[in-house]
């Protein structure tokens, strides 16, 4: 049976960077609580109209394609995660291939949140493994900046997110010494509101909420209880890690880097302390890029390749948390 691996990496961020400094103009916040709170100090937001989910996608995918040394004729299956699609329906999954100008391959949309990546290449690897495709995109993008409150009303959210894409390219291979060792998916549902976008929806039409036409009205806007998501992340996260290194043989000194999810450098803190494991096996970035959701780890696990902090050999875990709540791992001998 084949294993995947993770034959190429890339990213895409939009130039315009906006600090802590920047947010003090649009709404009641400063650098020392957000810094405090979050780790964050800038994030990149597109300007409005510049760019689009698929358009960051399509960027960060082109420059994995040519990391991994593949043509992207070779490309025969697409998997694109993301909380904040160019529309409602389709999903950009669609787009990536058109814009790739590829055949009429497969397009999945997955809708994972935070945990979209890690959900996505999961896919991936199953179909690898099984033998249906040999050359398999995964994306996930997200453009967060148009759709948040960037008020003070909304500031507990809206510091936070930025926006961004990470792609890789997973590839069929014979050698058993490499490739995705073991992903491990949860949700638990019943937490779905404590951090989520609910309108418009199915349940409330846009035609709704115009007829409505009620300001103080914040159902458009995510909405994220930050203490009860914080609690959760800071379980889960060492959970599900520990999960893929026992279902491996393996103990949390073995892991020559982790790539959480980067929802919060004080989650990210708490679970490097909770686990034991020294500066070098954790990589973070949310201080530049804030937490872009789905891109978040193909972003950050790009920037630690081209830094040189992961090697062959080396055994990667990636570990996500969110909106859901859902949460997963993957262990990868680089
Ligand atoms: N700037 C300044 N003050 C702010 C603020 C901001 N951006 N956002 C909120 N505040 C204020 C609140 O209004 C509140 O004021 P009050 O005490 O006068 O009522 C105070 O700061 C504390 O708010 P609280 O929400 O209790 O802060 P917190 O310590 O829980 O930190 C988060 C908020 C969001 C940073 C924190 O809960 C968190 O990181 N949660 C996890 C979020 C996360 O990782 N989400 C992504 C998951 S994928």
């Amino acid at each position: 049976m084949s294993r995947s691996i993770i034959s190429g990496m890339g990213f895409y961020v939009p130039d315009n960077i906006v600090t802590n400094q920047d947010l003090e103009k649009l709404m009641e916040t400063n650098d020392e609580w957000i810094t405090e709170r979050t780790g964050i100090k800038e994030r990149r937001w597109v300007i409005p109209g510049e760019d689009s989910t698929s358009g960051m996608g399509f960027k960060a995918a082109k420059m994995a394609i040519e990391n991994a040394g593949i043509s992207k004729d070779e490309i025969d299956f697409i998997i694109f995660a993301t909380l904040s699609p160019d529309y409602y329906f389709p999903g950009p999954g669609v787009t990536i291939q058109e814009a790739l100008d590829l055949p009429p391959i497969g397009a999945l949309d997955i809708r994972n949140q935070c945990s979209g990546f890690v959900y996505g290449l999961s896919i991936a690897d199953q179909y690898i493994r099984t033998g249906m495709y040999k050359n398999i995109l995964v994306i996930g993008s997200e453009l967060h900046s148009g759709g948040l409150d960037k008020t003070t009303r909304g500031r507990g959210v809206s510091v936070i997110f930025g926006d961004g894409a990470g792609a890789a390219v997973v590839c069929a291979t014979e050698d058993e010494n490499r490739g995705i060792l073991s992903t491990h998916l949860h949700a638990e549902g019943k937490h779905a509101k404590e951090l989520a976008l609910l309108s418009p929806a199915t349940s409330r039409w846009v035609d709704t909420i115009m007829k409505e036409h009620d300001p103080s009205d914040i159902s458009y806007y995510p909405h994220m209880n930050g203490n009860f998501v914080f609690k959760h992340a800071v379980t889960r996260f060492p959970e599900v890690i520990m999960e893929a290194l026992q279902q491996n043989g393996y103990t949390p000194q073995d892991i020559d880097m982790l790539i959480p999810h980067q929802a919060n450098l004080r989650i990210s803190q708490f679970v490097q302390r909770t686990m034991k494991l020294n500066d070098d096996q954790v990589y973070n970035n949310i201080q530049r890029y804030g937490n872009t959701t789905a891109a978040s780890i193909p972003i950050a696990l790009t920037e630690a390749l081209n830094e040189g902090k992961i090697k062959k050999g080396d055994l990667v875990c990636l570990a996500a948390f969110g909106s859901g709540f859902t949460w997963a791992s993957a262990l990868i001998r680089w």
